[in-house]
């Protein structure tokens, strides 16, 4: 099996810690400025899958960069030969799978991982794979859409439900925030932040092409969240970070929700923070994670990547 998933036991808290609200507040050491506002909504003009394209019948070698995808094993590049039939098949089946296993409960995220074509968020000749258990390059420098399994890991413990206010820091694909839309319904709000602009505009493709058009797309650093749209009742961030970022616990609601992969060593813990009506927050670890490392200011490395 996959590393995620060996790694990934579900509902076993390995841990439960005190956050006060002045360890909320710290700023990571290389941070230069505090939110103020929200980074600029995108207006992207015919985003493109820009990876060159595969010639028909030709050898296929993957251009793409996968260097940040260590420790996965990524299938080879390949013409998509599966009808909408075949991924339909593979959507009830992968379903009943995550049912099975422990990950999926709730009817709203069993209903809306019925109802989101994976597929469509997938670079075409990585589609074929959509529903195996390995995370995909997507176009974008450290940008993946995640295993199926991992929406079901982060959003059960969130409690993601119908009209909460969910921000995503790491849009990725789109594919989650597609998800949560269907989860939180039309009284709810999806804000999704990306930092890399090839992958915001993929992200936007797939998500007009499916039909979203009420999801707030935000490119920024998603480690300053969006303090615009907050509060939020649930969030999550989809990319590692060596601690919650400030800015994200502050614009998440008393009584709300986050979970992220914090990185610890050589490894990373999926954790889930409550909000308490002192500003402080719960903490507890669920399981072992393997992420993307988060990047801009509250990134492993200090990166000014938006001019
Ligand atoms: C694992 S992928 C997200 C998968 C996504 N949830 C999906 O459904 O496809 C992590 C994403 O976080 C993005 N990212 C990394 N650092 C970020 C930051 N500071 N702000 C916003 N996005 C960031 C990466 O570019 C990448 O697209």
């Amino acid at each position: 099996m996959l590393r995620q998933s060996v790694m990934s036991t579900i509902g076993l808290a390995m841990g439960k810690t005190e956050l006060t609200p002045e360890s909320h507040a710290r700023k990571a050491p290389n941070e230069k400025t505090s939110a103020k506002s929200c980074p600029s909504l995108i207006y992207v003009k015919e985003p493109q899958d820009d990876w060159p394209s595969l010639t028909p019948g030709a050898a296929v070698e993957s251009k793409v960069e996968t260097s940040h995808m260590q420790g996965w094993l990524i299938p080879p590049p390949k013409h998509s030969a599966k009808s909408k039939d075949d991924f339909a098949r593979e959507r009830t089946t992968k379903v009943g799978w995550l049912i099975a296993n422990g990950y999926l409960r709730s009817e709203r995220i069993k209903a809306a991982m019925l109802k989101v074509r994976r597929e469509e968020f997938i670079p075409p000749r990585y589609r074929d794979y959509a529903y195996e258990e390995v995370p995909l390059p997507l176009p974008g420098e450290e940008a993946t859409i995640s295993c199926p399994h991992s929406y079901p890991l982060f959003y059960e413990p969130l409690g993601l439900d119908k009209a909460h206010r969910f921000l995503e820091v790491g849009l990725g694909s789109g594919y989650g925030t597609a998800l949560a839309r269907e989860i939180v319904g039309a009284e709810g709000l999806v804000v999704g932040i990306e930092i890399d602009p090839r992958t915001l505009a993929f992200a936007k493709r797939n998500l007009e092409k499916a039909g979203y058009q009420d999801i707030v797309l935000v490119r920024g650093d998603g480690g300053l969240g969006c303090p615009e749209k907050s509060p939020y009742d649930r969030i999550a961030m989809t990319a590692a970070c060596s601690e919650v970022p400030g800015p994200l616990i502050e614009q998440l609601r008393s009584g709300g929700k986050l979970i992220a992969p914090v990185i610890r060593d050589q490894t990373q813990d999926l954790v889930l923070l409550d909000k308490r009506p002192d500003g402080s927050a719960l903490r507890r670890t669920i399981c072992e994670v393997m992420y993307v490392p988060l990047r801009g200011i509250y990134g492993i490395q200090d990166e000014r990547l938006l001019e």
